[in-house]
């Protein structure tokens, strides 16, 4: 009697410190086990774009702001660029300890998809990135979720880069399968531009299942403070739009600061049953101030400390009001179709059906691995020149860019618009736009 007493104790302790559930999708929904997941969440790059820097490799950084991420009750975080070859056990683990999830974007201002010049970008040095991303994260139970690409398409005029992002995905989910990685959901975070925030949703569910993306999610400016509504901010319309859409989607950025302090009355909708049918959740934009002003903490300028701000308490204070609807909140647990790949239209769509094939010197990393993480100081595959000739006489060889030509940081400040710009301006971008009464982004 005493014995299984004891053994009942050893299991509960052993449960207690059980690693988070790996998070699975099952038609238009994630699941932890059983269990329903809905992202209650936030973006977190603390320095933001000024000094990109990987928070998870940097205990004191991580350290000082999970405490504050697990009262708030995040149970994920958004980091847009890690260090692939920093260590990152000790932050992951206090992640996993908070019971926070991190979805993750595998791309740095080295190493992305270039919107203006995206063939060229797509190169073996891009995809060794991306693989040995994946190598590094894959093993810790609480990753969710990979995106492959964030505003690449933030224009009609550059959608053509959207098959080299799709592309991307196609090739992790391939990596994934053949070095029987965990299978990381893989997706897509869009900009949400009206033009085309449809079409590239569908675009990127199109096609055969080890094409498409696994979910999908967009950056959404809408509601604007508490005279919104569900209605005015049009979050109805994309209830009705994404309805059967088939796997799971959720704002991937949401939180506009037009009239500061936030109050955050969406999250009563985010987490109603009007949208959960559809949406898993989103994240709030973002944990740290920065110069464009969405933070919900300040950090103190020896970086030692965080100052909680009103948009802090604000949230919390929602998180604490609104719980998830009961049972599994309207999902569609079965397996959904893919969208249908809609057809190119001159300046408005022009995003390939056909994906390009993986660059052939990338295909030995499926069967050998991709080998060592190289990091944000890696080589970058934004190669300049013309595209690689297929005679491969001139053009830019992989080795002479990516070895120790000319330098890293000078190339990625010539091209101001890799995605990785993107994402920190955005904001900035829309909220310029609702000032000015433009709809680009509306
Ligand atoms: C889209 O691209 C055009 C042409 O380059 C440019 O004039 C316009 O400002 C861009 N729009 C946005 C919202 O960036
Ligand atoms: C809904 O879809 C239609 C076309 O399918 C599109 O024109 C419209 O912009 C979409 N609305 C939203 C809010 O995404
Ligand atoms: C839910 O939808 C109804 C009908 O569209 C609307 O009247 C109500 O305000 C919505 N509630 C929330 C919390 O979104």
């Amino acid at each position: 009697m005493r014995f299984t007493t004891l053994a009942g104790l050893a299991s509960l302790a052993v449960s207690a410190a059980a690693e988070l559930t790996p998070i699975t999708i099952r038609g238009n929904a994630f699941f932890a086990g059983n269990d329903r997941f809905y992202i209650r969440g936030v973006d977190y790059q603390p320095s933001g774009a000024s000094d990109p820097k990987d928070p998870l490799a940097d205990p004191a950084i991580c350290g000082r702001d999970i405490p504050a991420l697990k009262d708030l009750g995040a149970n994920a975080i958004r980091v847009y660029i890690v260090d692939s070859a920093g260590d990152h056990d000790k932050c992951m683990k206090m992640l996993d300890d908070a019971g926070i999830y991190l979805i993750l974007d595998v791309n740095t201002p080295h190493q992305s998809i270039s919107r203006d010049n995206p063939a060229l970008s797509y190169n073996e040095v891009y995809l060794q990135h991306v693989f040995a991303t994946m190598d590094v994260f894959s093993k810790y139970p609480n990753v969710m979720a990979y995106f492959a690409g964030n505003e690449v398409v933030n224009n009609e005029t550059n959608t053509a880069a959207a098959t080299y992002v799709k592309a991307t995905v196609r090739d992790m989910k391939a990596y994934q399968k053949a070095r029987k990685l965990r299978a990381v959901p893989v997706g897509y975070s869009a900009a949400d531009v009206a033009q085309n925030r449809q079409l590239i949703a569908e675009y990127m569910n199109s096609g055969p299942d080890d094409e498409r993306v696994d979910f999908h999610a967009f950056n959404d400016y809408s509601w604007c403070g508490s005279a919104s509504s569900f209605q005015i901010s049009g979050y109805d319309q994309k209830v009705k739009n994404y309805t059967g859409y088939g796997i799971p989607t959720f704002l991937s950025e949401f939180g506009c600061n037009i009239n500061p302090p936030r109050t955050f009355d969406e999250i009563e909708s985010i987490y109603h049953p009007n949208m959960t049918g559809v949406f898993s959740g989103g994240l709030v934009y973002e944990f740290t101030q920065e110069p464009n002003n969405y933070g919900l903490v300040e950090v103190s300028t020896d970086l030692k400390t965080i100052k909680k701000r009103v948009d802090y308490t604000n949230l919390k204070a929602m998180y604490e009001k609104v719980p998830n609807p009961s049972g599994n909140g309207g999902a569609t647990t079965t397996t959904g179709k893919p969208s249908t790949c809609p057809s190119k239209v001159p300046g408005v769509w022009e995003a390939d059906c056909t994906l390009p094939q993986t660059p052939q010197k990338a295909q030995v990393y499926l069967s050998n691995g991709a080998g060592k993480a190289l990091g944000i100081e890696g080589p970058t595959n934004q190669w300049s020149g013309p595209a690689q000739p297929s005679s491969g006489q001139s053009g830019t060889s992989p080795t002479s860019t990516s070895g120790s030509s000319s330098t890293p940081n000078a190339a990625v400040m010539a091209l101001p618009s890799t995605n990785f710009l993107a994402i920190i301006t955005f904001a900035s971008i829309s909220f310029a736009g609702f000032l000015g009464g433009a709809t680009a982004f509306l």
